[in-house]
């Protein structure tokens, strides 16, 4: 039983849900939380995915105990009534630490993707690094996306034995979206896509940056715009009302600014291939621009993905106004700065990590063998 509530949660599963179901062997019952909505829906309406059960939680501006408790008091039912062999969550959303703690309350084995992200600062980002570590703590398959998350996990004692390298179901995903070469379905986004003009691409949603450092980003933002007529900022918004509120207004009235709602997962991936730069507080999207090639500017102080960081095509510069100005102003007027992060790198995986999720999961139940490890060695 897949267990995910959110959009990245759902772009990073939807290649073991196809896996899965492609395969004789697996019977998989979705089941969605409903901690997003619209934006959880969108994925699943792109990748074919009808979830079996969706427990439709969703609140207006949802607190973290709220989220927690009516995730797992909608799982308690649902999983002593189906008893699945094993579910499956991805990453460090409350719905996934959610759906982990009612597993295991249950007795049913806990399969953890995107395991042994560490950022070392139990606060930031906030929640998800707690998230994920509580969720090692009841997992019985971690699977990593690269050495260096497997390396994390045998520091804190995980047994060897109980974790797989797979890659990022990510890469899977992106992958295939990639190749659909889809039309952008808002006029201003096709026309960004013709007018020769360089695209700051820009998505901004985390919790910690919420209030006032995302008002400067707003700030920051418009200050480029004005210093940069051939500059396109493209912000497609999280539908978060909080983050509306802090980023929109110092942008509003801007003729190369384009705000747009979330787009479809294909119609982003194209929009990222066109980008410039890209300016980020997302975990997904510093996985996926490196590999189309894309610098990127994380809006944060640390990071739980250092590959990309030590392969020299992301740079954390945390939210500071004028640190954001400086940073993309530099990837804007120095061409040998833009050159040197502009190398396409795969640290995250390969395209095959749901193929190795679904083989180790079966040498967890017992019925096949799992396959070699992903490696990143020379990426
Ligand atoms: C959540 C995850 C975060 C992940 C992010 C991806 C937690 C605690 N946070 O944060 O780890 O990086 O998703 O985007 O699990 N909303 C809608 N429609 C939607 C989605 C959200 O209206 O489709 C509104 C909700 O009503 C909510 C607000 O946005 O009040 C925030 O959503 P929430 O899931 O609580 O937090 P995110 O910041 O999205
Ligand atoms: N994404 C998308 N449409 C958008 C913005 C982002 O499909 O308008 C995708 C992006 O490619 C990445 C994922 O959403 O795969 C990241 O989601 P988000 O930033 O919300 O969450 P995080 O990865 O930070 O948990």
């Amino acid at each position: 039983m897949p267990v995910y509530g959110t959009r990245p949660e759902a772009i990073k599963m939807a290649p073991i849900i196809q896996a899965l179901r492609a395969s004789s062997d697996f019977d998989p019952v979705v089941t969605v939380t409903g901690q997003h909505r619209e934006m959880l829906d969108q994925v699943n309406d792109l990748f074919g995915i009808t979830p079996d059960h969706d427990l439709n939680i969703i609140q207006p501006r949802q607190t973290l105990n709220g989220i927690l408790s009516k995730t797992v008091s909608g799982l308690q039912d649902l999983l002593a009534e189906t008893r699945p062999d094993a579910v499956v969550v991805q990453g460090d959303t409350t719905a996934a630490l959610g759906g982990a703690v009612a597993a295991f309350y249950l007795g049913v084995p806990v399969i953890h993707v995107e395991a042994g992200l560490r950022s070392f600062n139990l606060f930031s980002p906030f929640p998800e690094e707690a998230n994920r570590k509580m969720i090692s703590q009841v997992a019985s398959l971690h699977l990593t996306p690269t050495s260096g998350s497997k390396q994390n996990l045998l520091r804190e004692a995980v047994a060897e034995k109980d974790i797989a390298v797979t890659g990022n179901t990510v890469i899977d995903a992106l992958l295939t979206v990639a190749q659909r070469d889809v039309p952008f379905a808002e006029q201003a986004l096709a026309d960004a896509a013709g007018s020769g003009q360089r695209l700051l691409v820009v998505t901004t949603h985390r919790r910690e940056n919420q209030g006032s450092a995302m008002e400067g980003v707003g700030r920051a933002l418009a200050r480029l715009a004005q210093r940069y007529p051939d500059m396109l900022i493209v912000l497609p918004a999280h539908r978060n009302p909080v983050v509306r509120e802090a980023i929109l207004p110092a942008l509003s009235g801007r003729s190369n600014v384009v705000v747009t709602e979330p787009l479809p997962y294909a119609e982003f991936a194209r929009l990222m291939s066109l980008a410039h730069v890209v300016l980020t507080d997302s975990g997904g999207v510093q996985e996926e621009a490196p590999s189309l090639g894309k610098p990127v500017l994380v809006m944060r102080e640390n990071t739980e993905r250092p590959e990309a960081v030590e392969a020299g095509t992301v740079r954390l510069i945390g939210t500071e106004e004028e640190r954001v100005i400086a940073e993309v102003s530099a990837l804007f007027d120095d061409p040998d700065a833009y050159q040197a992060m502009s190398r396409a790198v795969n640290p995250y995986g390969d395209g095959h990590a749901a193929e190795r999720t679904l083989a180790a999961i079966r040498e967890l139940l017992g019925t096949g063998q799992r396959v070699s490890d992903f490696s990143n060695a020379g990426s």
